[in-house]
């Protein structure tokens, strides 16, 4: 699968910019805030139908009121084009030719993406939400049925959460409407459960394959860390029923999880070097690339956005192994810095398609 031809209006710092692409390896150099992250954005969008960065308020050009972003997808024979429009305050349009989505979950994993920015630590640095987030957006695009639980208890949980508020405010309490949101975190969180633990048996020793590949000589560990393992949904629901008023909150559930990233028996966090976490992602996300590749049966597209500069060498000869390797599909690089990354693929022997981008303006060289 590979994106042939992308076309955008008023997407972030782009006013209009049509482009073609190669199958292989695409590279995006400019200067710093030229345009290039918002440029593999926009590929995330047509993929996931959402910005990697921010919210869809963000993503129309300062001063407008639309935007639109347009892709033809090549996968094996079939040419399809995929495009999305949005006007402020009205609801976005998503389309696969000329049909528009019902629900944006039909499309997330039809054309799957991947997404290295090695400076991104915050799946490391920050709260289990980054983390559940990270797990939770690859399985989504694997299985529609766990996208859809996920999306029931996102929901029960926000009703469940309104309601112990309003018990506090007003002072009452209705166990049969408490009871009917219960039902439905505890059918869509078991089946986001068992996922997660079969999801994560099933990644692992990739993702370890992965770490050792870049890093020789260490052992990486990932867990699956969940209070549901001691007490099943039903029973946690029930137990922190009097927390849960107390508090105005739910205290119980798969919305709670963790994934624990563990590196020489402590955790990465607070003990990994800067280096170690970085090399942490990268086999997390080539994990992800390979997941995703094995059960859709072609590549995802792999974007990898300023790599080289926040690479130390070792990682990047690495990196370039797999592309000389053939084992990356399509490729869209970034670089601040064009000479560097036209010698290192030089030095592999592989061509490329260079664009140079400059303040929102794109031109192939
Ligand atoms: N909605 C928007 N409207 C207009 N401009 C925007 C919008 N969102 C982001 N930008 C602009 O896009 C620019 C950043 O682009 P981007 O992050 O793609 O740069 P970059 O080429 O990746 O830079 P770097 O090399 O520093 O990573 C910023 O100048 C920012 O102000
Ligand atoms: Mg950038």
């Amino acid at each position: 699968m590979h994106l042939k031809e992308l076309k955008l209006t008023n997407f972030k710092n782009y006013q209009e910019v049509r482009l073609d692409f190669q199958s292989k390896i695409n590279v995006l150099v400019g200067k710093n805030g030229s345009g290039k992250t918002n440029l593999l954005d926009a590929i995330h969008y047509l993929s996931l139908t959402r910005s990697a960065f921010c919210a869809d308020n963000f993503v129309i050009r300062l001063g407008e009121q639309f935007f639109f972003v347009k892709g033809l997808f090549q996968t094996g024979k079939n040419l399809e084009e995929i495009s999305c429009s949005l006007q402020s305050g009205s609801k976005k349009v998503f389309k696969e030719g000329v049909n528009e989505y019902g629900k944006l979950s039909d499309h997330v994993g039809k054309y799957p993406v991947v997404l290295i920015a090695p400076d991104d630590t915050e799946l490391v640095k920050e709260g289990s939400e980054e983390r559940r987030k990270f797990f939770d957006s690859i399985i989504a695009q694997l299985d529609r049925q766990y996208l859809e639980a996920l999306i029931q208890y996102n929901y029960a949980l926000k009703q469940r959460n309104s309601l112990l508020k309003i018990f506090a405010e007003t002072n009452s309490f209705d166990a049969v409407a408490l009871e009917s949101y219960d039902q439905l975190l505890i059918k869509s969180g078991d089946v986001i459960f068992r996922k997660r633990k079969e999801f994560i048996s099933e990644f692992i020793p990739v993702f370890q394959k992965y770490y050792s590949f870049i890093v020789a000589d260490e052992v990486a560990l990932l867990e699956y860390k969940t209070e549901l393992d001691r007490t099943g949904l039903e029973a946690g629901l029930t137990s922190n029923r009097q927390r849960d008023l107390y508090l105005q909150r739910t205290n119980f559930g798969i919305h709670r999880d963790d994934f624990h990233f563990i590196l020489g028996g402590g955790e990465l966090k607070k003990l990994g070097s800067q280096g170690q976490q970085k090399s942490f992602i990268i086999a997390l996300k080539l994990a992800q690339f390979e997941i995703l590749k094995n059960h859709k049966g072609f590549k995802p597209i792999l974007l990898l956005d300023d790599i080289f500069d926040k690479l130390d060498d070792a990682r990047i000869a690495k990196l370039l192994d797999l592309i000389k390797r053939d084992e990356l599909g399509q490729l869209f690089i970034t670089d601040a810095r064009p000479d560097r990354t036209r010698e290192l693929l030089e030095h592999i022997n592989v061509s490329a398609t260079i664009f140079t981008v400059e303040k929102g303006q794109i031109t192939k060289i």
